[in-house]
């Protein structure tokens, strides 16, 4: 809910209040968010905090920028501190003053962003308060959203840029939004990670005078750094404790910025890397920001991630899978990797269908010369040496084993050995002076070329149009070098984001599943088109406990694509037993990617009963809350819960790295659940055991581990 007290205005989401004003000046202030505070006009009572030497030799000086809290700073006036714009004007400097000209409130959500992905109020009650700043020298406005979700602990900013001017001019930066918080102390954490460890949580105190930055410049968004960044107080937990949330909706360059002034206020702004960014604006055209989801828990990182879970899947993702039944499926990846003949798909298919797959995913080496990864990418006709009757044979061949087809593709790119690529040399993204760099021996195509985007979008569309494919996972395998201009990163997301919008609305039956390296494009911008995306080439159970639970602090578990693979495991050569990897794997999208022809008889129906349990759980893992109960960052074990949300079943994962003492359990801790109810009686379908709701949240239970490394426990609790 939006209300406006004379100069003062007061966000209401489900539990948060944001609150700022209009000062005398016309600055637009920052006084409050956090828990609720009543509507009020607090403008006044915030002035008075404003004024930190009333008299200056008997003058009053109250004008003093540096310390106060703006919604939207700008470089060059009395700010010194980090700046949410900065434009190079048509005097050829850049100095910008925004000062607040007007307001209104739309019914509604504002439009998504031009271009970009965006929130939408679905079934639930939305506003959308917009102000507008000006800087009346430069005829340069500033429009800045604020959508509130009556529902919802989630506030979602953007600013918009526009130049009314006569002249050029040029932005080097457009934040999303900025946000300044009261003197306290703080700590953030961010998600950095790497090819196979993937967005590691790292806490760490903001220490007065220095600020951080938490940025990706690689042009995919996640490959060493998570646009997601918690703040919290130092006291703050997975239960208790004030923690903030903000999380960019885009998939391109993106910068995060924690700076702390000497007094302890922190400034926080995030949006589009300003690294090697600039955009021109011509008289009368505008700049759109992404979309920044900003949320608030009093209740800790938990109640954090239950608030960005309920509302990514019910205000930004657009899939139609989004609560639907996703496919059990089998991945020919790590059963193959590129060698594999028809016979030997289908027999793999014909075991995979004997134990209950339902969907069999074709990855690389299907097409062309495709017989490593050296070439043939952007050749997306079928091998017909591997597949004599092409994929929609191949497809037709699972469909008489009862099967579904699901395809690999990785679209924005071309291999240098390539027909593609010998034909349109010029497609790729590169600079006239150097040569441009091989990754994988691959180049990416510059989606920003029309010409390049529609063969992109034809080549996708020829293959749906001819071929049954219910299911695409859309790989990205390099990053984006050889920039060819500053802003060309936007430009590429832009055009991305164009062609996955075409590709998911025309084919809205079909699942795109998103996929960079494993876990390189982990972020809402893809979320908004994918409705699930593959976390980690990592498929060990036991890196998959801490790359599954890191990555729910910002994203429901629905979205987590995890696959039982072999053992000893191909990236980190551990083996872990078949009940373990399938319990790490129960609380996400299931699935397996090994080869089911080499399982033994036992296992093959240990498999078929697996099946079975993640069929039954789905339900949960769609729509259940998710509550982190012990962290493997932190602690030789790792736990966590899918509730209903009516609390009348859980499914409980606990899993021990290493086995301890075996003699007793005299120093086991004991495991408290979270999100049940109270007064109820569960059993625990599994082992047949009894508890109060009560007990198991109140008291908690010591876990029964087999006395083995990599161990796991589980518990199905339905209420009596
Ligand atoms: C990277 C992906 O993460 C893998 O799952 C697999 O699809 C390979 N690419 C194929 O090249």
């Amino acid at each position: 809910m939006i209300s406006v007290n004379n100069r003062t205005f007061h966000l209401q989401g489900k539990t948060y209040c944001y609150v700022f004003y209009v000062s005398p000046e016309g600055y637009l202030l920052n006084f409050h968010y956090g828990k609720h505070l009543p509507p009020a006009d607090y403008a006044a009572e915030a002035g008075l905090l404003l004024e930190p030497y009333p008299q200056l030799r008997g003058e009053p000086m109250r004008q003093n920028l540096s310390t106060w809290p703006q919604e939207y700073p700008t470089y060059g006036h009395l700010d010194m501190r980090e700046p949410a714009l900065e434009v190079e004007n048509g005097f050829g400097n850049r100095i910008t003053e925004l000062r607040f000209r007007e307001y209104r409130i739309l019914k509604g959500e504002a439009a998504a962003p031009e271009g970009l992905p965006g929130v939408f109020a679905g079934s639930s009650p939305c506003d959308t308060l917009q102000i507008t700043l000006e800087d009346s020298a430069l005829r340069l406005e500033v429009v800045l959203n604020y959508i509130v979700f009556d529902d919802s602990d989630i506030l979602v900013r953007n600013a918009v840029i526009r130049n009314r001017s006569g002249v050029a001019v040029r932005l080097t930066e457009a934040s999303s939004f900025s946000l300044d918080l009261p003197i306290r102390d703080y700590e953030a954490v961010s998600f950095s990670g790497d090819w196979g460890r993937e967005r590691r949580p790292e806490r760490f105190a903001l220490h007065q005078g220095s600020s951080v930055e938490i940025a990706d410049n690689t042009g995919r968004s996640t490959r060493w750094n998570n646009p997601f960044v918690m703040v919290c107080t130092p006291e703050s937990n997975e239960e208790y404790g004030d923690v903030y949330g903000f999380n960019l909706i885009y998939s391109g360059n993106h910068s995060t910025v924690l700076a702390m002034d000497t007094a302890n206020h922190l400034r926080i702004r995030q949006g589009i890397s300003p690294r090697n960014f600039r955009w021109d604006l011509a008289p009368g055209a505008s700049f759109a920001t992404p979309q920044s989801m900003l949320g608030y828990s009093a209740c800790g990182f938990g109640g954090l991630s239950r608030a960005y879970h309920a509302f990514l899947k019910a205000h930004l993702m657009k899939s139609a899978f989004v609560f639907r039944k996703r496919p059990v499926l089998i991945n020919s990846w790590e059963s193959f990797y590129f060698d594999f003949t028809e016979e030997s798909l289908l027999s793999l298919a014909r075991t995979a269908k004997d134990v209950g797959v339902e969907l069999f995913v074709l990855d690389d080496g299907w097409f062309s010369k495709r017989s490593s990864a050296r070439s043939s990418l952007g050749d997306w006709c079928e091998s017909t040496e591997k597949l004599p009757q092409g994929i929609a044979g191949f497809a037709q061949k699972l469909r008489e084993i009862g099967l579904d087809f699901g395809l690999w593709l990785e679209p924005e790119m071309v291999s240098l050995d390539s027909d593609l690529y010998r034909a349109h040399p010029d497609w790729i993204i590169r600079v006239p002076q150097a040569e441009p760099v091989q990754y994988r021996f691959q180049y990416v195509l510059d989606l920003t070329k029309p010409e390049v985007l529609d063969f992109v979008q034809g080549t996708v569309c020829r293959i749906l149009d001819s071929v049954p494919i219910t299911y695409i996972k859309w790989d990205m395998n390099r990053m984006i070098s050889d920039v060819p201009r500053p802003g060309y990163v936007h430009e590429y997301t832009l055009a991305f984001y164009r062609l996955l919008s075409a590709l998911t609305e025309k084919y809205p039956g079909v699942l795109f599943e998103g996929c960079a390296s494993g876990g390189g494009r982990f972020d809402a911008g893809l979320l908004a088109y994918c409705p699930q995306i593959w976390p980690s080439d990592n498929t060990d159970a036991m890196m998959r406990l801490k790359i599954q639970y890191a990555t729910s602090f910002a994203y429901p578990v629905s979205t987590i694509c995890n696959h039982i693979s072999a053992v000893p495991n191909h990236q980190t050569h551990r083996v872990t037993s078949l009940e373990t990897r399938a319990n790490v794997a129960y609380a996400g999208i299931f699935g397996y990617e090994l080869d089911l022809r080499r399982l033994t008889p036992e296992e093959l129906t240990q498999v078929r009963s697996q099946i079975e349990t993640a069929r039954a759980l789905q339900p949960l893992v769609l729509d259940g809350d998710f509550y982190r109960l012990r962290s493997p960052f932190e602690t030789n074990e790792c736990a966590w819960a899918l509730v209903s949300r009516d609390a009348s079943r859980a499914f409980v994962l606990c899993s021990r790295v290493l086995a301890v003492i075996a003699r007793n359990r005299y120093y086991d801790p004991r495991l408290c659940l979270k999100g049940l109810d109270e007064n109820a009686v569960y059993r625990d379908v599994l082992h047949g055991t009894q508890y109060s709701g009560a007990l198991l949240m109140n008291r908690g239970i010591v876990i029964d581990y087999p006395v083995e490394d990599f161990a796991t426990y589980c518990l199905l609790l339905e209420r009596i």
